[in-house]
């Protein structure tokens, strides 16, 4: 089925931006959220990063107005009645996405794709809810969607050929690069990630470097934008401690068993960027060693 008009449900930080790479790809775009408020909320964001976009150079005014155009307000789930696929980015709740997902397929025409961007619910359980499996499948985009460049496609056990070539042709358009993944606990990024950072966290626990020097050294001799402590405090270590008790409940393997010195900072309310305090200390509004606390 050739995709022309996509539902994105859920306007917060991934649908908008799935949205937005979708509009720019040329798809219409209907954007649905409980509330109108969400949904404006969520539009306000695509304009504000198009509007930069367009005051540096690197996008015309022509082409932010086409995409905005494309981009339609929903608050009526009905409004996918001519939608060939739809993207689900709401809370990561797997009843909610169950409710979703059942209600979309009555709703959107016989054969659409039903994607969900779960992080750590598995494909196939969603899929399990819905009647038809086939058209169901993870398209796990990262953030923030409009400069991250991957997106994995998550097969479900029954998920058709079709299915996932349609979802590929999809990503591929609005600039995404894919990966196809089986559906494993943390897909294909998260699970290296978290192996990743565990073994960063017991350098650190094992006296081998400082947290400022493991930083430098995976930045400088891997290249890496961010060192691993750095990016555990600006996603968030709840986040990061969610993901590791996840990947550890699926795989219950010790390279993913949740960091006890991760779960302290958790249990002190020392959440990373968002709260002054994670790994290092933002508190000064530059990022320090801390002195607080010994590691
Ligand atoms: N944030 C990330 O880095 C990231 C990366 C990859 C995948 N994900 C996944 O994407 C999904 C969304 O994450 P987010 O960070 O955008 O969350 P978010 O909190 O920014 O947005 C969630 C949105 O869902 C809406 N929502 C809640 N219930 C709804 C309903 N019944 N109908 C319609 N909308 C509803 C909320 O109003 C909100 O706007 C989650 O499944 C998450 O695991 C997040």
């Amino acid at each position: 089925m050739e995709v022309k008009t996509i539902m994105v449900v859920g306007a917060g930080f991934m649908g908008a931006g799935i949205a937005q790479v979708g509009a720019q790809a040329g798809y219409k775009m209907h954007l649905y959220d409980i509330s109108e408020a969400a949904v404006e909320k969520g539009i306000a964001g695509i304009k504000k990063i198009l509007s930069r976009n367009v005051e540096k150079g690197k996008m015309s005014q022509a082409d932010m107005d086409a995409a905005m155009a494309l981009i339609v307000p929903s608050t009526k789930l009905e409004d996918a009645k001519d939608c060939e696929m739809a993207i689900e980015a709401v809370f990561e709740n797997f009843e909610l996405k169950k409710e979703i997902f059942q209600k979309l397929e009555a709703i959107c025409p016989a054969g659409a794709v039903l994607a969900t961007n779960t992080s750590s619910i598995p494909i196939t359980k969603i899929a399990a809810a819905v009647k038809s499996p086939a058209n169901f499948i993870g398209m796990h985009f990262f953030s923030p969607v409009p400069v991250m460049r991957l997106c994995e496609i998550i097969r479900g056990i029954k998920t058709s050929d079709e299915c996932v070539a349609t979802t590929i042709e999809v990503a591929e358009k609005m600039g995404k690069v894919t990966v196809i993944s089986k559906d494993v606990p943390g897909f294909i990024v998260n699970r290296i990630n978290a192996a990743f950072r565990n073994e960063a966290y017991r350098c650190m626990e094992e006296g081998v470097a400082t947290i400022e020097d493991i930083d430098k050294a995976i930045k400088f001799g891997l290249n890496h934008p961010m060192g691993p402590f750095e990016l555990a405090d600006f996603v968030g270590l709840d986040v990061g401690f969610n993901v590791a008790s996840t990947l550890y409940a699926g795989y219950k393997d010790a390279r993913f068993a949740p960091n006890a010195t991760l779960e302290k900072l958790n249990i002190s309310g020392d959440l990373g960027r968002k709260t002054g305090k994670g790994w290092y200390d933002y508190s000064s509004g530059e990022k320090k060693p801390r002195t607080d606390v010994k590691f």
